[in-house]
């Protein structure tokens, strides 16, 4: 068995953060998120990973390299445009020999794949997709089934009138090498418009695996980072739990809450307040600055009195003293805000 995950998207709703920090490795709870990806395949007993990447690929590899420091084999490959999820997969054909696990790469999830391939192989099928239940299908794939669990219906980012059930595609499947053969070389191909519809018309034997108390969350959008880091550093993510919230770093007369993380090489001065936020390597935060509820990336000073609430500030970014950060503030690396900048609220 082994597994591909597609990386290559660009990773557009999450801008600015990924304008310098490609979406399948930003970090989530200061680790980058494909560790999670890769941890869970390691617990299915997977380690045979072939990352499909096409945007920024070159920092990608130069962070897991070959995988060994993870206990897995990594290899990748790199479309030199985009070519759609099922597109990607075929790219990786020559790679690909035997039954393949397919994980869109930006799915948090404490999902148990071995009991999704071992019911693949129970019921013969030709692909398993995995669903979860969601509050609004209406940006995602669709999913309707039988009793027996065949997908009867699949429509990828359905109209609110189209929405028949909440279940949706939790962007995991197996798929046997068999239906590379149905998947057009060289262009623009997706399984969501493409390969899943053609299956149900070809009647393929195509199932749907649905999970008991699993965590489940798409990353892709500011509010679902934040999410996930906030599931994260609450124990609300099942089996996946953070062993260590503090590296070493110096903080004097600083109020930090027991949730937060607190990479190394931060200094946190007299007054500080830190709650329920992540704070990555080298970050300063000076006397009385207050951070709740918020992610903040490496090497980021917040100045003497600032308050960021909310907020998700990239690499290297300079607050200024007395700032006022609101809720949902999404800051791009090396933003620079000059002191008593306002941001969000009501004026
Ligand atoms: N290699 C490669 N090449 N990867 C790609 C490409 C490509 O051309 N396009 C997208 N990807 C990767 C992205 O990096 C991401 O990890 C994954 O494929 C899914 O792409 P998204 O852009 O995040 O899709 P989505 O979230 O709107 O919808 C997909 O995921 C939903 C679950 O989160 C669909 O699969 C939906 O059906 C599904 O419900
Ligand atoms: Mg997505």
């Amino acid at each position: 068995m082994q597994a591909l995950i597609l990386a290559g998207g660009k990773g557009t709703r999450l801008r600015p953060l990924t304008v310098h920090t490609p979406k399948p490795i930003v970090p989530i709870c200061n680790r980058p998120f494909l560790l999670y990806q890769i941890e869970m395949l390691r617990r299915a007993g997977i380690t045979d990973i072939t990352l499909s990447l096409s945007y920024q690929p070159q920092k990608i590899e130069q962070l897991l390299g070959d995988g060994s420091a993870f206990g897995v084999k990594l290899r990748y490959t790199v479309e030199p445009q985009p070519m759609g999820t099922a597109g990607a997969f075929k790219f990786a054909e020559e790679m690909i020999r035997e039954q393949t696990v397919v994980l869109n790469g930006d799915i948090l999830t404490d999902l148990d794949l071995a009991a999704v391939i071992r019911q693949h192989n129970e019921r013969k099928a030709v692909a398993t997709i995995v669903l979860t239940p969601v509050e609004n299908p209406s940006s995602y794939g669709l999913v309707e089934t039988d009793a027996d669990g065949r997908v009867l219906r699949f429509i990828e980012k359905p109209n609110i009138e189209e929405v028949s059930v909440n279940t949706i595609n939790a962007g995991t499947y197996v798929l046997e090498p068999r239906v590379l053969d149905l998947i057009p070389a060289g262009e623009n191909y997706s399984f969501e418009y493409g390969l899943f519809p053609d299956l149900l018309r070809r009647e393929e034997p195509f199932y749907a695996h649905i999970p008991q108390d699993t965590y489940w969350l798409d990353i892709g959008t500011p509010a679902r980072y934040w999410q996930a880091n906030d599931d994260l550093l609450n124990d609300r993510v099942g089996r996946i739990k953070i062993t260590e919230r503090r590296g070493k770093f110096e903080a004097s007369g600083a109020e930090i809450d027991a949730r937060s993380i607190i990479a190394d090489d931060c200094v946190i001065k007299a007054g500080a307040e830190i709650i329920n936020s992540v704070l990555g390597q080298g970050c300063h935060v000076e006397e009385k600055a207050r951070i709740e509820n918020s992610v903040i990336w490496p090497h980021t000073r917040i100045s003497a009195g600032a308050h960021v609430s909310g907020a998700i500030i990239g690499r290297g970014c300079h607050i200024g003293r007395f700032a006022q950060i609101g809720h949902g503030a999404v800051l791009g690396d090396k933003t620079s805000l000059t002191d008593y900048t306002q941001t969000g609220g009501d004026l």
